[in-house]
C-alpha cells in the first residue's frame, strides 16, 4: 500500500507526518500541487503482458490524463531484479533533479519511491500499484527504485526528447533514508 512521509525539518532523521490513509496522501499532495490518482481496473499484468496490453487496459485514463495534460506520448517501462543494468538505472535518478516538463508515472505493478523537495520539506512517497503520480515540471525530486526493482509503469511524456534529469547539484538526497529503510 502506498505511503507518504513529510520530513518538514529536511535535515531531521525523521519524518514529522507518516501515512498510508490513500484519501489523506492525495489531499495533502494536492495541496502541494502534485497529482496522487488510484486507478482501479480488472486488468492484470503477467509475464506475457506486451506493453500494448497495458496501454490498451487503462487507455480511458491514459487518455484522460493525456487531454488535461497535453502529454503527447505514453511508454511502458518494466524493471525487475534481475535487469543488468539495475544499478546503474537506480543511481541514475537518484540524486535531486528537476525536468522541464511533468513527470507521469502509473504503476501497473510494484513500487517505487519519490522524494519531492517541496517549499516546506521534502515528501516521500511510496507508490504501488495503481497508483498514478504527476510531478509537475521544475519540481525538485529524486527517485529511488531500490537494489532489487521490480515494478511495471506507464509513463506520459510531453515530449521525450525533452525528458531530461536536470541535476540541481544539491546532495540533500544523501540526507535521506533510502528505499531499504523506508519501505521495510
Ligand atoms: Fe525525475
Amino acid at each position: 500500500m502506498s505511503k507518504l512521509y513529510v520530513f518538514n525539518d529536511i535535515h531531521a532523521a525523521q519524518a514529522d507526518r507518516v501515512t498510508e490513509d490513500q484519501s489523506e496522501i492525495a489531499r495533502i499532495l494536492e495541496q502541494k500541487g502534485i497529482g496522487f490518482e488510484q486507478w482501479e481496473t480488472d486488468f492484470e499484468v503477467t509475464a506475457d503482458s506486451t506493453s500494448d496490453d497495458i496501454l490498451q487496459a487503462y487507455s480511458g485514463s491514459i487518455e484522460r490524463l493525456q487531454k488535461e495534460g497535453g502529454y503527447e506520448t505514453a511508454d511502458v517501462i518494466n524493471m525487475t531484479p534481475d535487469h543488468p543494468q539495475k544499478n546503474e538505472l537506480r543511481n541514475k535518478f537518484l540524486e535531486e533533479h528537476i525536468h522541464t516538463e511533468d513527470e507521469v508515472r502509473f504503476f501497473v505493478k510494484g513500487d517505487g519511491l519519490f522524494y519531492l523537495h517541496l517549499d516546506d520539506g521534502v515528501y516521500a512517497i511510496q507508490c504501488c500499484q495503481n497508483d498514478l503520480i504527476r510531478v509537475p515540471a521544475n519540481t525538485r525530486h529524486w527517485f529511488d527504485m531500490g537494489g532489487s526493482p521490480n515494478f511495471t509503469a506507464v509513463r506520459l511524456f510531453t515530449n521525450v526528447d525533452g525528458w531530461v534529469a536536470k541535476f540541481t547539484g544539491e546532495k540533500i538526497a544523501n540526507e535521506f533514508p533510502r528505499y531499504e529503510a523506508l519501505t521495510k
